[in-house]
């Protein structure tokens, strides 16, 4: 399927699956030389990493922990704007050293906004590790220490990315046409 439409767009094949594999058995090389002495807690964010956290898991093997957690963000009053808040750590991470793992980032300002949210828990080191990154994207200064593919702002679906909730599922990394 080198094409494929949902609801009003057309979305060609960017990354397939086995280069996607294949870059992420190079990032969990990376992960496993810095880390693995570390006992890390590998923090995921829900929905769209989910098949990304999967085959990378598997490529690790020294002790680490996982949690999964999820970034709901939602319109506060006026004065607040937009409130964001962290679900599903419910363990504590105080001198551990956290790996957060995320599909795509854009504008950076989850994980920014994740970073501190953690860091107010005395972690001993944050890193983060993503599949995608979107440079000329980013509003805010972050350090993104595993990096999979930089690519440009186009909108991606696929491999975890949804457009509109659908296209999770599918295997390979799509771009809209
Ligand atoms: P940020 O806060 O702007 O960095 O947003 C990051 C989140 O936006 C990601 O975790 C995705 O859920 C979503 N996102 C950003 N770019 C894309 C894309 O190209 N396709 C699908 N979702 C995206
Ligand atoms: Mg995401």
């Amino acid at each position: 399927m080198n094409s494929i439409q949902i609801k009003d767009k057309s979305f060609d094949i960017f990354i397939n699956e086995s280069k996607i594999l294949a870059r992420i058995k190079e990032m969990a090389m990376q992960i496993t030389s810095e880390m693995k002495d570390k006992n890390p807690l590998f923090i995921a964010v829900l929905n769209g990493s989910f098949m990304f956290t999967s085959d990378l898991m598997k490529e690790l093997n020294f002790l680490c922990e996982l949690q999964f957690i999820k970034v709901s963000s939602y319109a506060g009053t006026q004065s607040t704007g937009k409130v964001q808040e962290v679900f599903g750590l419910n363990q504590p991470i105080a001198g551990r050293n956290v790996v957060i793992l995320e599909d795509i980032i854009d504008s950076g300002l989850t994980l920014q906004f994740l970073g501190q949210e953690l860091q107010k828990q005395n972690p001993a080191s944050i890193q983060i590790c993503s599949l995608l990154l979107k440079p000329d994207a980013l509003k805010v200064n972050l350090d993104v220490h595993f990096v999979g593919f930089e690519v440009s702002n186009e909108f991606l679906v696929g491999y975890g990315l949804d457009y509109d909730g659908l296209g999770r599922n599918l295997k390979h990394i799509y771009q809209l046409a």
